[in-house]
């Protein structure tokens, strides 16, 4: 105690205001920061769709075989899978319910143990398959041979709606034996290797296409799908012809952009700061996934761990004591972040969370992490709101009109929980797009049903 009272008295008040201010500063992003990342980005998007840079470009802009958004005329009882973000869950999804246009589910979620993220992709398609039949059989619905809509969120080489290869793992997931493969194909064998039930057609979707379609099916004029949560990605619906890698040149298709990818080619080194460098240096996907390591749910509270201990180092924060809590990685959680900042008039909130981490900490202390929280989730949604008005741009142009009216489908836990919701729409980088956020429930796995429900008319038909 008499050691950090000694260090407190040290301190000079400008040079703390200093410190702080040469910490946080780098992640205040101007409107022309902004603007130049958008650009960038809009570049990226040109390379992804073009056939003779696709296979370099860092934002792969996959097509997804989904060329309308649901028109209303699906019916049905479908099963849903969602893998790729925290938990992993099983829905039965009924459209058209009682000849109403209704999208009814029940759900349940099964945690994925850390040691099948990391293991095998047999041990991983079992235990899909094992909490698929669990489910079935709750529900007395085992010999249904029901169609599967597959949220599978991970970059994936789409062939078509029902056969889709991973291309590489994101978000900590790194079962062996499956990049290069068919996941559908995968799901198939493992539901065999029981050999107790079967299922239907499937559709795969990304967890942004899911967004979309399930919130297209009540807005005509949702046409981007937005995921901010453990990761961060987008869809949207590109016009065919501007689709190199896909032939034909009428109408639209869904683009799964995959722009938690966009950096990693350096070209947002300028706005990284050493804190993002460090986040990326302890993944377990080095120099992948730049722009999501900046922005999404599995990496802020690292940034912000990280902050909080490099001003402890700087003897402006706890007494310049770096607590042993805060040296664990993953210690402080993203979710503390919207927690401290949606506590607006008191540091209660803040205070709690510091004293649950083992941490004594003083008012100051608890302003300072609360600045420090909100440096940090401003940025992400300022990059998403750059990143959003480049695609909503290009859309408008593309439909060559001078304002766009467009709603963005959107799920996740940041944005859920994001206390400054209107920080995600930045009106001055796009004046000339109306912009509508529609929050969806459920939706990555409402959507993949009714994506499975398109296959299935499809099928009907031929
Ligand atoms: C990661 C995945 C992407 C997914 C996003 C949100 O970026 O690569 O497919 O959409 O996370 O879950």
């Amino acid at each position: 105690r008499v050691h950090s009272l000694a260090r407190v008295e040290m301190t000079d008040p400008l040079t703390t205001k200093q410190k702080v201010k040469e910490c946080l500063n780098p992640f205040k992003l101007s409107t022309q920061d902004l603007n130049s990342v958008l650009e960038r980005l809009l570049k990226e998007m040109e390379k992804g769709l073009k056939k003779k840079t696709h296979d370099s470009a860092t934002v792969k802009m996959l097509p997804t075989y989904v060329r309308h958004t649901p028109d209303g005329t699906e019916t049905g009882d479908f099963l849903a899978l969602d893998l790729g973000g925290t938990n992993f869950r099983v829905l039965l999804v009924k459209v058209n319910a009682d000849g109403k246009s209704t999208v009814k589910l029940e759900s349940e979620i099964c945690a994925i143990p850390q040691e099948i993220m990391e293991g095998t992709g047999e041990e991983l398609f079992n235990h899909i398959a094992d909490c698929l039949a669990q489910f079935l059989d709750s529900r007395n619905i085992k010999d249904k041979k029901l169609p599967l809509g597959f949220t599978f969120s991970f970059p994936c080489k789409q062939i078509d709606l029902d056969k889709s290869v991973l291309i590489r793992w994101t978000k900590g997931f790194q079962c062996s034996g499956v990049v290069g493969k068919d996941v559908v194909q995968l799901l198939i064998e493992a539901i065999q290797r029981r050999g107790d039930f079967d299922i239907g057609s499937v559709a795969v979707v990304n967890d942004t296409v899911g967004t979309m379609m399930s919130c297209g099916y009540k807005d005509p004029e949702c046409q981007i799908g937005l995921i901010i949560g453990t990761g961060t990605n987008a869809c949207y619906m590109e016009e065919l012809q501007n689709v190199e890698l896909v032939e034909g040149t009428e109408g639209l298709m869904c683009i799964n952009m995959e722009w938690g990818a966009f950096g990693d080619d350096g070209v947002l080194d300028e706005y990284r700061t050493k804190f993002d460098k460090e986040v990326d240096a302890q993944s377990v996907n080095q120099g992948k996934q730049i722009f999501e390591k900046m922005i999404s749910g599995m990496y802020m509270g690292e940034i912000v761990r990280l902050i909080l201990i490099d001003l402890a180092k700087e003897n402006v924060l706890f007494n310049g004591m770096v607590p042993a809590a805060l040296q664990m990685k993953n210690s402080f959680e993203t979710r503390h972040i919207s927690e401290i900042e949606a506590d607006t008039n008191s540091l209660a909130e803040a205070h709690k969370i510091l004293t649950s981490l083992g941490l004594e900490p003083s008012d100051d202390d608890c302003e300072l992490v609360r600045s420090v929280c909100s440096a940090v989730s401003t940025r992400s949604a300022d990059l998403c709101a750059a990143a959003l008005t480049a695609v909503s741009n290009r859309i408008r142009q593309n439909r060559d009109v001078d304002c766009l009216k467009i709603t963005v489908g959107v799920d996740g836990t940041v944005y859920r929980k994001h206390p400054k919701k209107t920080h995600f729409h930045n009106s001055s980088l796009a004046p000339q797009c109306d912009v509508t956020f529609m929050l969806s429930e459920d939706g990555s796995g409402k959507g993949a049903a009714l994506v499975a429900a398109v296959v299935q008319n499809k099928n009907m038909c031929s």
